[in-house]
Formats: structure tokens, sequence, C-alpha cells
């Protein structure tokens, strides 16, 4: 994966992405939408994975077979939107190792704090995916990616699900060697750091929260 940006257009991911963005759209549905979207969002960030080959027997012969090499992948959730991208994730891949990242933002200094973090031994032999639907200022993406390189991180990848253009600029100069996979790339962001068209807070569209 050498681009920095990939923009999943398939008509699937598209139809679900606009039926989630409509305010009138249920939690339940809201949920079911994100699980969905997040399998075939997976099927896209997994591209290009190394591969090697392992010798199985079919009912008929033996045949040199391919299987995904290395070390299991850590799933890195951004809390906490980023768990409703995981469940979907995890269907997908259902033996990836699995980690989290809180982070909130400090009132005064407007930075991020950390205030969970807990992520798979052996980071540096793993691929990373990062997930958090929304790429909005880059702020805590840019964070949370700069503490999983300080645990050894090096190979990793960016998920969400909508991301700004100013989102992506900040991603790109911080961590140009991290790919994003990205179901949508809006207008802009407004004076609140809301995604516009968007889809309002993706955390409370998922949980139910005001
Ligand atoms: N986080 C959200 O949940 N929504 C946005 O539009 C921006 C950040």
């Amino acid at each position: 994966m050498n681009d920095h940006v990939t923009h999943v257009t398939h008509p699937l991911v598209q139809h679900k992405l606009t039926l989630m963005r409509q305010k009138d759209t249920s939690t339940a549905g809201f949920r079911q939408l994100l699980r969905e979207i997040s399998q075939l969002l997976a099927y896209e960030v997994t591209r290009g994975l190394p591969m090697t080959t392992r010798q199985i027997e079919t009912p008929l012969q033996k045949m040199d077979a391919p299987v995904i090499d290395g070390k299991k992948l850590a799933l890195v959730s951004i809390l906490r939107a980023g768990n409703g991208l995981l469940d979907g994730v995890l269907e997908l891949i259902p033996s990836a190792r699995v980690g989290f990242v809180g982070l909130y933002r400090d009132e005064v200094t407007l930075e991020p704090v950390q205030y969970y973090f807990k992520v798979p031994t052996e980071l540096e032999d793993r691929l990373v995916i990062a997930v958090d639907p929304m790429l909005a200022t880059g702020n805590s993406s840019v964070a949370a990616i700069d503490l999983l390189k300080k645990a050894g991180a090096t190979n990793i990848r960016f998920l969400c699900l909508l991301a700004s253009p100013e989102g992506i600029a900040r991603m790109k100069q911080a961590h140009p060697d991290v790919p994003i996979v990205t179901a949508a790339i809006d207008e802009k962001l407004n004076e609140k750091g809301y995604i516009v068209p968007g889809l309002g807070d993706a955390g409370d569209r998922m949980f139910g929260t005001k």
C-alpha cells in the first residue's frame, strides 16, 4: 500500500454510508450499518498483506496453498468511537490481537492527553491497524500514532469511515508512512471541529448518548 489515502468507493460501502449519515437513522440501525461497513473496509485495509504458502491436503491431493505471513496483526481502537469500527473488523479477522488507546482533550492546552494505553506485545513485528471512524482535526489520531510508534510499531495503517481534508493533511505531515483507508473524504471541518456534511458525533450515534 503506497498511496497515502485510499478512498473506498465500492457501491455497498457508499450506500451504507449514506444510510448512516441520515439523521433519522436509529442507534440500532447505525450500529448495524457500522458493523457491515467495517467488514468491507477491513477487506480494503488488509489488501497487499505479505503472503506465504502452507502445505495442505485437499480431498484429492497435496498442495502449497496461500496463507497470510507473519505474526497476528494488531487492531488498535482509539476510544471510544473506535470500538464501533473494531467490532466489525474483528469479525473478519477474529485472530487479531487488540489494543486500546484513550485520549481526551485538555481544556486549557487543547492538547490530547493519554488516559488509557494497552496494546499487544511485540508490536514491532506486527501490522498495526489503528481504527477511529472520524479523522477530523487529526489531533487525536496523530497523538495515538505517536504513542503506537513509541511502543515499537513500525508498520501502521489507519482505518476510518469519514475523513476531512484538514485531518488527512495533518496526518500526512505528521505520519507520512501511515496509509489511510477511508469510505469518504468530506468537504471540511466546521468551527466546532465537526466534519461536514459528516454524520454528527459518531460515538453518540453508535452508543445512543448525547
Ligand atoms: N468526531 C465525531 O464524532 N464527529 C465529527 O464530525 C468529528 C469528530
